[in-house]
């Protein structure tokens, strides 16, 4: 454990959920004091809230509003009140018209599987005397995460395609390998580190909570507009292939390609790194393969997938 220079007083409300747990954790390693709140604790809660330096609501996204409700009265006017619901703006303007003292909205763009904030980002969403918040946004960045600020509304555009359609894609192929029932541990057999570590990010969906991924999926109509953007691109270049379309299917390509531009080589230097750690671990021995990879081509020369 690390000495807090002041140490603080924290409520979490979803304390003993999977993502106050890991707060609780840090905020613990750094010497603070933490109390989790649960749903059985509304009755004594002024005991948890009358001297806390911070209270936190980490609660599921449809309890968020009846629960920012029924606690700002405790939080008299005076505790600062954060919260890390993945959606920002309904949030923050909850958090702004029930509670008169200190807001900050969060968001840790991480799940709970995590050990610290290393490396990890948090998007901080202004609310109101934010400087009240700085002892704890300086913890997130001296256990290795950064703090980057947003509008609630710039972040909740923006988890529309770093999240939604993200989820939906991953979701979109689970359920279709499922729907087919694609013997997984057989194809692993049959194919490359990369499709190894592209069916790990689809699996990592399906250990995950389906209401909190429904609720990032539906959040707001442009989530739900953009997800049916996707699925009508799906359906054009499924056309393309069902005619056989060659040239059609190359001209696809090609223009998100063109879109990619030097995105795609940075790309394909970062998976090949990962794709190198994956097979090592896999092989149990240093793998050598680092320099072809930066060129893009392997011995045979071959694209490197
Ligand atoms: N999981 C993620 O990957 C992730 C990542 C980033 C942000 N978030 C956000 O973090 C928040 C929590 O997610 P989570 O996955 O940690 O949820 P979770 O594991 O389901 O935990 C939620 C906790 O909320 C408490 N709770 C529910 N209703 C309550 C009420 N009426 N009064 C008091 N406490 C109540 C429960 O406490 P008791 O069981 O003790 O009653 C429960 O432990 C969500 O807003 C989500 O958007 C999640």
């Amino acid at each position: 454990m690390r000495k807090a220079q002041e140490p603080k007083r924290v409520t979490i409300v979803g304390g003993n959920g999977l993502m106050g747990r890991f707060l609780a954790g840090r905020l613990r390693h750094f010497g603070h004091e933490v109390r989790p709140f649960g749903r059985r604790d509304w009755e004594r809660a002024d005991v948890f809230f009358a001297d806390a330096d911070l209270a936190i609501v980490g609660v599921p996204i449809d309890r968020t509003r009846e629960v920012m409700e029924r606690l700002a009265p405790f939080l008299g006017g005076r505790v600062p009140l954060a919260d890390i619901t993945s959606l920002k703006a309904p949030y923050v303007r909850a958090m702004l018209e029930l509670h008169p003292g200190p807001v900050l909205g969060l968001h840790p763009m991480f799940g709970p599987g995590v050990k610290s904030f290393l490396s990890q980002r948090v998007i901080a969403c202004e609310g109101r005397m934010t400087d009240r918040f700085a002892w704890f946004l300086r913890l997130i960045e001296e256990d290795g995460g950064k703090v980057v600020w947003a509008t609630p509304e710039e972040h909740d555009r923006m988890m529309t395609i770093v999240q939604a359609v993200r989820h939906f894609a991953a979701m979109a192929l689970g359920f279709f390998m499922s729907r087919e029932k694609v013997d997984l541990g057989k194809s692993l057999e049959f194919a490359s580190p990369v499709y190894r570590l592209e069916l790990d990010i689809v699996g990592r969906l399906f250990a995950q909570d389906p209401a909190l991924y429904a609720d990032i999926m539906l959040a707001t109509p442009e989530r739900r507009e953009a997800i049916g953007g996707m699925a009508r691109t799906c359906v054009e270049l499924a056309e393309i292939v069902a005619r056989g379309d060659r040239p059609g299917l190359i001209e696809k390509f090609e223009s998100a390609q063109r879109f990619f531009g030097a995105e795609a080589a940075r790309s394909l230097e970062e998976s090949g790194y990962l794709i190198d750690v994956l097979s090592e671990r896999l092989a149990g021995r240093p793998c050598p393969g680092h320099a072809r990879r930066a060129k893009g081509k392997d011995d045979h020369g071959d694209p490197v997938e």
